[in-house]
């Protein structure tokens, strides 16, 4: 591409004002050896406002869970919520139907760590903790992101499990920066966890998304800092912890394939945003 050629993410600028100096450093990080994103994950400026958007109404529906969720609801009743809020708001839930999971969200109770499935017979009760994980489809953008929620008095030990994955999000936020790597984040939540004598599930995390529910890279909540693709402006993602009061280990339901549960049947929570790399650090696309 030529230095006045209009820059190939369609901002109208001429090229040496726009990507050329982003373009001119990736490559001396892939010489160096580097694993670094292609271009189809680095979002037009069109693209991450169609996304903000799509983040935008999965914001609104989170808050219209948070107003409504009580004790002695069924997270069926979380499904409807959530189905009806973001179809008058003129979007699609993104769980429904995505690989055949047969709901429009995720409700996961306690020791079910995440992709717990909505249904009549659960009953959200004293000293529960839930996570819900919403994501929505606007005019074919996707976002992503999940809250967790007390329900009446829960355990001091619950309670505290809930705030310390709560600053595993906050530390994994602060360690994604550009021209970071992904590993960075992993390394970040990872020894804050440990700290509190918590361990982290390996075999699901955060992943890129916006024209796709589950895009590259994986963002793994263990890491190695300084390992795995360059960070880099543009780049959205998720971030999304699920943080174990037990051993790490986990298995999945055996009846609806679906849902993870801790393998020790300790409780587990999961808190998620999605945040774009810009190039002064990072921005939550789900406040
Ligand atoms: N929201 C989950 C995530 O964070 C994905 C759920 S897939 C579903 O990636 F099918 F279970 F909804
Ligand atoms: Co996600």
């Amino acid at each position: 591409m030529e230095d006045k050629d209009m820059c190939w993410c369609g901002s109208g600028k001429p090229y040496d004002e726009c990507h050329k100096h982003i373009d001119e450093k990736i490559e001396m990080y892939r010489k160096r050896g580097c694993e670094v994103p292609p271009r189809s994950l680095i979002k037009t400026p069109a693209q991450i406002e169609k996304i903000r958007e799509s983040a935008k109404i999965n914001t609104a529906v989170l808050d219209h869970v948070a107003k409504h969720i009580h004790e002695g609801m069924s997270t069926e009743e979380i499904d409807v919520l959530v189905s009806e809020f973001t179809k008058d708001n003129g979007a699609i839930c993104a769980p429904y139907q995505y690989q055949g999971y047969p709901k429009s969200v995720c409700t996961s109770i306690n020791e079910e760590v995440c992709h717990g499935i909505p249904s009549r017979i659960k009953k959200l009760q004293n000293g529960d903790i839930v996570n819900v994980d919403v994501s929505t489809i606007l005019d074919g953008y996707f976002s992503d992101a999940s809250r967790m929620f007390c329900i009446g008095e829960v355990s001091p030990e619950k309670q505290k499990l809930v705030d310390v994955t709560k600053e595993c999000l906050k530390i994994g936020i602060e360690a994604a920066k550009p021209w970071g790597f992904v590993g960075d984040i992993g390394e970040a939540i990872s020894k804050y966890a440990h700290q509190h004598g918590y361990s982290v599930v390996r075999e699901l995390g955060g992943h890129g998304i916006g024209i796709e529910f589950h895009e590259d890279p994986f963002i793994s909540h263990i890491g190695k800092k300084g390992t795995g693709m360059l960070l880099v402006p543009g780049m959205i993602f998720t971030i999304e912890p699920m943080i174990n009061t037990g051993g790490a280990n986990v298995v999945v339901d055996r009846y609806n394939g679906w849902t993870i549960y801790t393998a020790d049947g300790k409780p587990s929570a999961q808190v998620e945003h999605m945040i774009l790399i810009t190039e002064e650090g990072s921005e939550i696309l789900t406040y």
